[in-house]
């Protein structure tokens, strides 16, 4: 691939601990993952991005960090995470992987030696304690102060068990560069920068979100990117929420971030004028930064796409997440599908969360005592929380746990999903497996990194074309609407009515 792969990637985005176990104890792994790698390049996706892999007590999924020089036990060794790089790079698949900046577990060697150190010391100095608790409230519910038994208090974002650390410590900045060094010279080709945005902190203002956007968190990525340009080829990915497509671009700029999700296109309804809206702005903003766009539809954190464009309203809100209302799956998986070709028809880069190529919904039942995500807790159990869109995948056979491993997943597999497996789906012409794949083999020679031009079309319809000429059209609107003049059909989302196209789907025309 070309020096600026990632311009134009699709990256297919892996939640270790559910995407395959490979030793049985139903939780994923790195011989899982491992094992399933020819299904990646078969898929025909460009690179890999794992939810962070190190040694966590998986207080949130992993992003309670122990240790950011390790593997977490019961994913691998570091000797596997090697091999697995190894193996992706051979099949010309790019790894990239999770760094959180923002905070650590509180099992890590530096807040353990906090805690030791007592009230006053320099180790003390890389996170916040003080002695009286603010008023911030976590992410994730309560209060984002937690006393400890000396009495003094630290800070949270997060959960309790995830201490921030203090951006103003060089010592901070100092580990962190050691930790990207470590992972580059291991040949990981980019890190996702997690909660990128809140590092820095402004508790005088007296701003409630005093965390988000503090203009000094641009010289921590500066740096970064500093030290990644003494690699060859090496990217960033930030996380980075907040709908001011302005302050979004500021990450962007040429020294600092590669790329940053477009969460703005997820959080979109399934409505033309609004998705169109999403669309240009996302372009204007990108293009005299020289960085490509992102498309992402669906992640780690919020509702399957299935589903929540099956819902009534089919945005999306961290806020009000609206886990459990009712949704038309079928309508919903129509329009997923129809989605899949516009993201990926867009010029940019296009993430694929795990099962979203099988076109999983959202797993709304799942027992109040077996959820994990510390939402449910933190949110006095009102807020299910993530862990239905994190239920392990469905391999193959005709009951749980479908090929996802020999032993029980840690969380359960809806027995409906027998028609779901990838097993299932690589033999059925007409499946959302077989979609991805056709899709991701087209768009390998015609799309990706570029412009588009837009086309004259009724309000409800989506309709551009791409460098290659090809053309995309989606239809949100009521009625059929006519096809423009082409010599081909590439592929389409559902069926055509002879020249037109139905409501809910998207083509591809050359
Ligand atoms: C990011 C992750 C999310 C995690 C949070 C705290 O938003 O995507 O899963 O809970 O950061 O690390
Ligand atoms: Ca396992």
């Amino acid at each position: 691939m070309p020096e600026t792969w990632w311009r134009g990637a699709a990256i297919y985005q892996v939640y270790p601990r559910s995407f395959a176990d490979g030793n049985g104890d139903g939780i994923g792994d790195l011989a899982g993952l491992r094992s399933r790698l020819p299904y990646l390049a078969d898929l025909g996706v460009n690179a890999v991005w794992l939810t962070p892999w190190y040694p966590s007590p998986m207080a949130d999924g992993g992003y309670d960090v122990a240790d950011y020089r390790d593997i977490e036990p019961t994913f691998g060794t570091l000797e596997e995470a090697e091999k697995f790089i190894a193996e992706a790079h051979e099949l010309g698949i790019k790894v990239i992987i999770d760094v959180v900046p923002n905070h650590s577990s509180d099992r890590s060697a530096w807040f353990q030696e906090a805690l030791a150190a007592g009230p006053g010391s320099a180790a003390r100095q890389r996170f916040w304690f003080r002695d009286e608790p603010g008023d911030w409230k976590s992410i994730f519910g309560g209060p984002a102060w937690t006393q400890v038994p000396d009495g003094q208090w630290y800070l949270h974002l997060f959960a309790p068990e995830q201490p921030d650390f203090n951006w103003t410590n060089p010592e901070v900045h100092q580990e962190f560069h050691d930790v990207l060094r470590f992972w580059f010279d291991r040949g990981v080709d980019g890190i996702r920068i997690d909660s990128a945005a809140v590092l820095v902190k402004d508790f005088d203002g007296g701003d409630p979100d005093g965390y988000t956007d503090q203009p000094e968190v641009h010289d921590v990525y500066r740096g970064w990117r500093r030290l990644a340009e003494e690699y060859d080829d090496r990217i960033f990915i930030g996380e980075v929420w907040f709908p001011d497509q302005e302050r979004f671009a500021r990450y962007l700029r040429p020294d600092e971030m590669h790329t940053a999700f477009n969460f703005d296109f997820l959080a979109c309804p399934w409505d033309a004028a609004a998705l169109r809206h999403s669309i240009q702005e996302t372009m204007a903003t990108h293009i005299p930064l020289g960085a490509p766009p992102t498309w992402v539809l669906s992640n780690h954190d919020v509702a399957r796409v299935v589903t929540r464009y099956g819902r009534e309203d089919t945005s999306w809100d961290h806020g009000a997440r609206r886990d459990g209302v009712p949704s038309d799956l079928e309508l919903g998986y129509r329009r997923s599908r129809a989605a899949a070709l516009l993201a990926m028809a867009l010029p940019g880069g296009v993430y694929i969360y795990q099962g979203e190529e099988l076109g999983l919904p959202e797993v709304d039942d799942i027992p109040g005592d077996l959820r994990q995500d510390p939402m449910w807790p933190r949110s006095g159990y009102t807020i299910p929380g993530r862990d239905g869109c994190r239920v392990p995948l469905p391999w193959s056979g005709g009951e749980p746990p479908f090929g996802f491993g020999t032993g029980e997943p840690w969380l359960p597999q809806p027995e409906a999903w027998n028609k779901l497996t990838a097993e299932a789906q690589a033999q059925d012409l007409g499946s959302m497996l077989t979609l991805y794949k056709t899709a991701l083999a087209i768009r390998r020679d015609r799309l990706g990194d570029g412009t588009l031009t837009w086309l004259g079309s009724a309000p409800e319809v989506l309709a551009f074309t791409r460098e290659s000429g090809l053309t995309c059209l989606v239809n949100l609107g009521s009625e059929p609407v006519r096809l423009p003049p082409h010599e081909t059909v590439l592929l389409a989302s559902g069926p055509l009515e002879g020249e037109e196209l139905p409501t809910d789907t998207a083509v591809w025309l050359a």
